[in-house]
């Protein structure tokens, strides 16, 4: 991570992050498409780029054993102190980088990069963090990965007002034309270094490495627009999420709420 991100990171804010606002959304359907993508339970599941653990202890819980490793020290202590008082905890934690894994090959049946690959602003260093995912995996296992989507800073933009701020528009205009995402005035709330991908060089990234890929599919999609008090409803909410799941990988839809993910398999020799 750059030193912007290693800040934004130290800030310890991450374990909220998925707990309010289109953050729900986020959450719920991420954990839906864990629940369709990853081998039934037990499985060890090797989770890079976990932060505090909010999709780590859920598959802990639901008997999964899970080991977390992330480069932001703030979040392995975080991480740590919620397994420790988790009923099921995490197999383990430690400080560790998505291109250069401390694990044997074929070691695990799962890999989530939830987050890494967008962090890694260069190709070749997303190419390395993969190829050590699939290195990692036993023939048969999944990769689920995350991307966050060219446009997701426009929309936010548009949807918040924040067009009107010139600093705010440049970074805007940046990531539409090259999908390096570079917030210099530190504000959270826009973010911090990252690569927004376009859906297809998503799926050929993960293609590259050798996997054989289901998706991308869109995490908020339409859902993007949602408010909060839709979310709020317990009604609406699952007619928006049976909305979103409908309209998952309608590819004029895909760009239009701010994660895809993916999932790809590492092929079983013939
Ligand atoms: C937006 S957070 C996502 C956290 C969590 N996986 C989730 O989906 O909510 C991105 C995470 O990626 C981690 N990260 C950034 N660069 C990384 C790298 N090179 N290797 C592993 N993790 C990385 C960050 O420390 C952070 O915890």
């Amino acid at each position: 991570m750059d030193e912007l991100a290693e800040d934004y990171y130290a800030r310890g804010r991450e374990h909220t992050r998925l707990t309010s606002g289109t953050g729900r959304l986020e959450f719920w359907r991420t954990t839906e498409l864990l629940a369709r993508w990853l081998p039934a339970a037990p499985a060890v599941v090797l989770d890079v780029g976990g932060a505090a653990g909010a999709y780590a202890l859920p598959l802990a819980a639901r008997g999964h054993t899970v080991h977390l490793v992330d480069p932001a020290p703030v979040h392995v202590e975080q991480a740590r102190a919620a397994s420790a008082a988790a009923p099921e905890p995490l197999g383990s934690v430690a400080l560790g980088d998505a291109r250069d894994l401390e694990w044997p090959g074929a070691s695990v049946d799962a890999v989530l990069l939830l987050g890494p690959l967008y962090h890694l602003t260069s190709a070749a260093d997303r190419a390395r963090a993969l190829s050590e995912a699939f290195r990692v995996l036993r023939p048969g296992g999944v990769v689920v990965a995350a991307a966050i989507t060219r446009w997701a800073s426009a929309l936010d933009a548009v949807a918040r007002g924040w067009l009107a701020d010139d600093e705010f528009a440049r970074i805007v205009s940046d990531d539409v034309r090259t999908g390096l995402h570079r917030n210099d005035s530190a504000r959270p709330g826009w973010f911090t270094t990252a690569y927004f991908h376009r859906p297809e060089e998503f799926a050929a990234e993960l293609a590259a490495a050798g996997f054989a890929v289901e998706g991308p599919v869109a995490v908020e999609g339409l859902g993007e627009l949602a408010t909060d008090d839709l979310l709020d409803d317990p009604v609406a909410r699952e007619r928006l999420l049976a909305l979103v799941r409908a309209t998952e990988r309608e590819p004029g839809l895909l760009g239009l709420g701010g994660h895809l993910l993916a999932c790809g398999t590492r092929p079983s020799p013939p």
